[in-house]
Parts: C-alpha cells; sequence; structure tokens
C-alpha cells in the first residue's frame, strides 16, 4: 500500500512539475489538461479524477469539455489540481500558476500549505491544521475560501474523512499514524466563499441501481469497470448530456458543478498529499 501511494505521488510531484511549463497565455486549457491526463498513464498511474484547471475566481472543478477552445489568458491566475493512483491509492496536488501580477495571492497559499505541513504529527487534531493555515492566510491580508477543504484520502476514494478547514476551528480530529491526507489552503482577495455556477464537465459514481434505458446502463457499466468511484470528465465517455442529466437526477451519479467565487474574487491553491507519521508529516506529492 505504501509502495503504491508513493508511486501515485511520484508521478504527481513529475507531471505538475512537466504540466506548469506549459501553462502559458495563448495556450489552449484542453492541451494541458490532456497532456496531464496522458502522461500520468505514460509513467504508469491513472487519473484519479479528470485535470482541474480553473482560472480566476473560478477555484474547482473545471475541467475543459472535449474541442473546448478557451485558452490562457495575460494575468490570469491558474490553479492546476492533479490526482493520480496506482491500483486505487490516490495522490493529490494542486499549484497555482501566475500569468500576471497575483504573487502575494500564490504566496499566501503556498505558505499556508507549508506551515499546515509543519504542524502534521501522529496525534495531532487536525484544528491545528486548520488554525496554522487560517493564521498565516490572513497574514497576508486574504481570506481562505470557507466551503473549500482538505481532506483524507481512501482507496478509489479521492474525498475521505477527515475534513481540514482551512479557517479557525475549535476541535477537529485526532491523525493518527499511516492516515494519508491532503492539505489544500484556498485563498482569495474576495469574500472568501464558492459557489456552483452553471457549468459541469465532472461526475461520480455514487450508487448502483437498475437503470432501464439501455445508453445509460452502457454507460454505468463502463464507468464502473474504468473509474469505480473515482470522478471522470463528460469528454472520457461518449454520452449525451441527456443521459448524464437522467443519471444525477436518479442518484446514481453525482455531478461536480464549477465552484466560483461568489464576489469574483481570485482564488489561489496549493496542495500536497502527505502521510502521517510518528514524528512529522512524509509529503509524497
Ligand atoms: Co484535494
Amino acid at each position: 500500500m505504501l509502495e503504491k501511494y508513493l508511486e501515485a505521488g511520484k508521478i504527481a510531484k513529475q507531471v505538475r512539475e512537466e504540466a506548469v511549463k506549459l501553462i502559458k497565455p495563448g495556450v489552449k486549457l484542453l492541451d494541458v489538461a490532456e497532456f496531464v491526463e496522458s502522461r500520468i498513464r505514460e509513467l504508469g498511474g491513472k487519473p484519479a479524477f479528470p485535470c482541474n484547471i480553473s482560472v480566476n475566481s473560478d477555484a474547482a472543478h473545471f475541467t475543459p469539455k472535449a474541442n473546448d477552445e478557451r485558452v490562457f489568458k495575460e494575468g490570469d491566475i491558474v490553479k492546476l489540481d492533479i490526482g493520480v493512483h496506482v491500483d486505487g491509492y490516490i495522490a493529490d496536488t494542486a499549484v497555482t500558476v501566475d500569468l500576471g501580477d497575483h504573487e502575494n495571492l500564490v504566496k499566501a497559499a503556498e505558505e499556508a500549505l507549508r506551515k499546515a505541513i509543519e504542524v502534521v504529527h501522529a496525534g495531532v487534531n487536525t484544528a491545528e491544521i486548520s488554525n496554522a493555515i487560517y493564521e498565516t492566510i490572513t497574514e497576508f491580508g486574504f481570506k481562505p475560501v470557507f466551503n473549500l477543504t482538505g481532506h483524507g484520502l481512501d482507496h478509489y476514494l479521492a474525498h475521505a474523512p477527515p475534513t481540514i478547514y482551512n479557517f479557525r476551528v475549535e476541535k477537529g480530529v485526532e491523525l493518527k499514524e499511516g492516515m494519508v491526507i491532503a492539505i489544500e489552503p484556498f485563498v482569495t482577495n474576495g469574500v472568501g466563499k464558492v459557489t456552483e455556477r452553471g457549468e459541469c464537465e465532472i461526475y461520480s459514481l455514487i450508487a448502483l441501481k437498475p437503470v432501464r434505458m439501455r445508453q445509460a446502463r452502457v454507460l454505468v457499466e463502463e464507468i464502473l469497470k474504468k473509474y469505480k468511484t473515482l470522478p471522470f470528465a463528460k469528454r472520457w465517455v461518449k454520452v449525451s448530456e441527456i443521459i448524464l442529466a437522467k443519471l444525477v437526477r436518479e442518484g446514481i451519479l453525482r455531478a461536480y458543478p464549477v465552484l466560483t467565487e461568489v464576489s469574483k474574487g481570485l482564488v489561489s491553491q496549493a496542495e500536497h498529499t502527505v502521510i502521517v507519521e510518528e514524528n512529522g508529516a512524509r509529503v509524497i506529492t
């Protein structure tokens, strides 16, 4: 298990570093997403979720659609969030690429992540991690995004307990040796809250129920076989919007609409996956 987590982490780190160099004005978001996803496979892993490329006020859950023509622009602040799994053992990592002059916003997220990791060891309460993140972000004069959190990772589960809040909390849960957690401060110069906007390109399987429509049944079988409970992109499956929407209504799929900052504030993010050790944290990404 440890070997697989380490392998996933190594691949995620390498792909993140390579992909960062591709993010430049004029480059298509789709080209970067496809590079990330195919490079993960080349290196012997599988994407644990579609490559997320959230720009400016978008904070999370943006992935390009098939034939997406959108390009990066001068001044953009770009969050690249990558998930890799090896036999279901997941590494989750994110970085912000600044194509403008948002240096402090980027630094605040990186510094909050660094401070948070310093606090981690077996026996620590997640409240201490949350408080370290909150202190650092507010010292920079920014706000955390209150409704986006760090999380545990489990076999084929990209978001498992515990929840690691990015703001001050009284009490969290105690971390145990061997737990795998993703710490991901989100920082904004807006009010600090994200909400769904219309666009949705990411889904995951949440329940197995009888499906009458043949096309929908074939899709569910394909998802179960290829992605299990992990999120997948609409562009990965050849199926109409209508069928996806139907499966969401029936409670078989979960939709992950793009999350955007409510006041149109800019958002930065930094994320690493760590394994909790007796005396500290082992950063695998
Ligand atoms: Co994450």
